[in-house]
């Protein structure tokens, strides 16, 4: 059954079969827990500690089972029939290899045992092995791996620990070799972190030793499909619909915005959602370091900026994608991140007739994106006096949307300021909406309400001449 994805002449794998020693093996644990003298344990101390250690005995057992097995399958499996394969065949062929194997080492595993392990090793021989579950978990958005035995993901804006874990850093290591070589990169103790993504569009970044220090270190931003939408992120609490009126306003009449926030806060998926409420017959050049945004218009232009290859040649940066969109006619310019020396480039660009651009920017306020838009500029080795550096930004930068990871894992708009000029030196900039924390519940859930601050919007004008009327109640403080 099945033979085509089995190499001739393997149908008694070569390999020793090393079945009994894995018995052994799992049986330690408990012999040395047998011998610990009894008057260090409570009294009820050993019923209490025995399903978890059970437990652990039969990951591990598992463990054990699946590196032998897996080797076993890869010198059984007839990989470049593998390709061809559907998965109901692939999946149907290892478990019978699975079963020959498991029945040569004589061990006995129960029906769920034995579903955990097919489907591991499926995962193993056609995927990214433990990465497998959590990328098809919907629920994850990030996963983290601090070395082998050590994966944590993040739910709900909250980080939690699995029980995920890689055999050893061999086999981590493998893996990230897997994802970086499927894209033409190398990663190893000369080249000792990578940026890559992964074939349904995860970012992905990986550090290996010596670099880091106890093991490999990965971080991947899951991709998701269906990004979230203006009406997902009002239903999720992110802003509120008056918030989303005033932002179509500012998209639609052409303004330039930052979407300013800290790390994994939603400025990607904010930037997405805002590129929305864009005209369908503009035409929208989009710069990214990882392609991630995922506009719904007709007429986009994608560009994705790349790394210089292993001798430092080749490289293609956000900058040069910059200067070169401009010499593509286009409407919009979005850029995924804006973090270097393309700041002057962006900042000229939104001066000079690709108005309504925009870009996301990390800091942590509406005016710590300005001092971090100062810093780079200064970084990228202008020399103007502060005042002429920030008379650039105060005309480029009409609009600066702060998202915010709060403490109990929310993501929320937490204000949109406006830039109104200068006063001197300063940039002069007014808050129009922001978010009014009150208390926190026993639970350590924020209590808090959106509100606008009462002012009235600097570009009221510029929106009722474009035909975005918006009623005045928008604008006033919501009580609470
Ligand atoms: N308001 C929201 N409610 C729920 N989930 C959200 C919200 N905004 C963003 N997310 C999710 O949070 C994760 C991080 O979002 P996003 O990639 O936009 O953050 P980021 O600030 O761009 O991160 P980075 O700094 O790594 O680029 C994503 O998985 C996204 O789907
Ligand atoms: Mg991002």
């Amino acid at each position: 059954m099945f033979s085509r994805y089995k190499k001739s002449g393997t149908e008694k794998p070569a390999g020793k079969v090393v079945g009994p020693k894995v018995a052994k093996v799992v049986e330690k644990p408990v012999a040395a827990a047998r011998a610990e003298p009894a008057n260090l344990r409570k009294a009820d101390a050993p019923a209490k500690a025995a399903p978890a250690d059970k437990e652990k005995k039969r990951k591990e057992r598992l463990s054990e089972i699946k590196v032998q097995l897996h080797q076993r399958l890869l010198d059984s499996l007839n990989l470049s029939a593998l390709e061809n394969a559907s998965e109901k065949e692939l999946k149907a062929e290892i478990s019978a290899i699975a079963t020959e194997a498991l029945e040569e080492m004589s061990i006995v595993l129960n029906r769920e045992e034995r579903t955990q392990l097919n489907q591991e090793l499926y995962d193993e021989v056609t995927g990214l092995g433990p990465f497998e579950p959590l990328l098809r978990d919907d629920t994850v958005n990030d996963i983290l791996v601090n070395g082998p035995h050590q994966v944590f993901v993040e739910r709900n804006g909250k980080l939690e620990l699995t029980d995920v874990t890689f055999k050893d850093e061999k086999h981590l290591l493998r893996i990230i070799d897997k994802i970086v070589s499927a894209v033409g990169r190398r990663v190893d103790e000369s080249n000792p972190y990578v940026d890559a993504r992964l074939a349904d569009g995860s970012r992905f970044n990986a550090m290996v030793p010596p670099i880091a220090v106890d093991g490999s270190l990965v971080s991947i931003r899951k991709f998701k499909k269906e990004k979230l939408s203006i009406d997902d992120l009002i239903r999720f609490g992110a802003f509120t619909e008056e918030m989303a009126a005033y932002l179509q306003a500012a998209v639609a009449t052409r303004l330039n915005i930052i979407v300013s926030g800290g790390t994994g806060s939603g400025k990607t998926t904010t930037l997405n959602a805002l590129s929305s409420f864009i005209d369908d017959s503009e035409r929208i050049l989009t710069i990214e370091d990882t392609a991630e945004l995922q506009l719904q218009q007709t007429h986009v232009g994608r560009m994705e900026s790349r790394p210089p290859n292993v001798e430092g040649k080749g490289a293609v940066t956000q900058r040069d994608c910059l200067r070169n969109a401009l010499r593509m006619r286009p409407d919009r310019i979005i850029v995924g991140e804006t973090r270097g020396e393309e700041v002057i480039d962006m900042l000229q660009a939104m001066n000079t007739g690709h108005d309504g651009s925009m870009t996301t920017i990390h800091a942590n306020s509406a005016r710590d994106a300005v001092s971090r838009l100062e810093n780079m500029i200064a970084m990228a080795g202008i020399e103007m006096p502060i005042k002429a550096v920030r008379g650039q930004i105060a005309s480029a930068v009409n609009l600066i949307v702060q998202a915010s990871r709060l403490q109990d894992g929310s993501r929320r708009m937490v204000s949109i300021t406006e830039i109104t000029g200068m006063e001197g030196e300063v940039i002069s900039m007014q808050e129009v909406f922001r978010f009014q924390r009150v208390g926190l519940t026993p639970d350590n859930k924020i209590i808090g309400h959106f509100t606008a601050t009462g002012v009235r919007s600097h570009f009221s004008e510029r929106f009722r001449l474009w035909g975005y009327d918006l009623p005045p109640e928008i604008f006033e403080p919501v009580e609470g």
